[in-house]
């Protein structure tokens, strides 16, 4: 693995960031001044020091992603473009994502090797709160809160109540902790409206970074891997 991708995984900073530490003179490999950002280094084996401080090979990784329209929420597709087509070939190859979101639907997706953490953040036990952008089709009425707010049933399935926010004629945020197939476009629906653009701008403490256009991401901080509760494995 390059120098400068084992040092991003870990979260020492960004590219910019590593590969200025890089050339001042920061970063030693076993005990050897390193200057050049290129540099292979075994992940397992080579002992990588910043300013002093040891810094592990992670196990885990944790990125955020501002997922655009028009790609699928899966690993690998025979036909059509998904998630991890967008993820940078120097990036570890076992990442996969957290819950789905559907072709059409852009932002907030978490995309990590952590196995536990994803069970975590989407199974219904554990009530993370997933909070989208919702556009509607037609103007929000007090009716259609109400539906949103209460429990829905259909015939095959149950939708548990959800929190609104309005802030527009036709936009609101929907907080749902559950993540059922089409649930936010199913409830809207049930509530006598349409979704026409959907957004996910939270996932529990999880905040999308305004700064992420559609389709970049980045890692996340040690902060926000600590307030998701993952099992993350501490810089020295
Ligand atoms: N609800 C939906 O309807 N679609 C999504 O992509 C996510 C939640």
């Amino acid at each position: 693995m390059r120098l400068d991708r084992f040092l991003t995984n870990a979260n020492v900073g960004s590219r910019k960031i590593v590969k200025e530490l890089i050339r001042k003179k920061k970063v030693l490999v076993n005990g050897q001044l390193c200057t050049k950002d290129d540099t292979k280094i075994d992940e397992n084996e080579d002992i990588v020091e910043v300013e002093g401080v040891q810094i592990k090979y992670q196990k885990y990784v944790y990125y955020m992603m501002n997922k655009p329209s028009g790609v699928i929420t899966a690993t690998k597709d025979d036909q059509q473009d998904t998630v991890l087509d967008l993820i940078h070939e120097d990036i570890r190859k076992d990442l996969f994502p957290i819950g789905r979101l559907d072709k059409d639907t852009e932002g907030l997706l978490i995309l990590t090797n952590d196995g536990k953490l994803a069970h975590d953040l989407t199974s219904p036990k554990h009530h993370c709160d997933k909070k989208y952008y919702v556009r509607c089709q037609d103007k929000i009425t007090p009716e259609m809160i109400q539906t949103l707010e209460n429990r829905i049933d259909l015939k095959e399935e149950s939708f548990q109540p959800g929190k609104v926010e309005v802030f527009g004629e036709n936009e609101l945020y929907l907080t749902i902790q559950e993540g059922k197939f089409h649930q936010v476009k199913r409830m809207v629906h049930h509530a006598k409206n349409e979704v026409i653009y959907l957004k996910r701008v939270q996932m529990g403490t999880l905040i999308l970074d305004e700064n992420l256009k559609e389709g970049e991401y980045r890692p996340l901080s040690m902060d926000e891997i600590k307030y998701l509760g993952a099992n993350y494995i501490k810089i020295k």
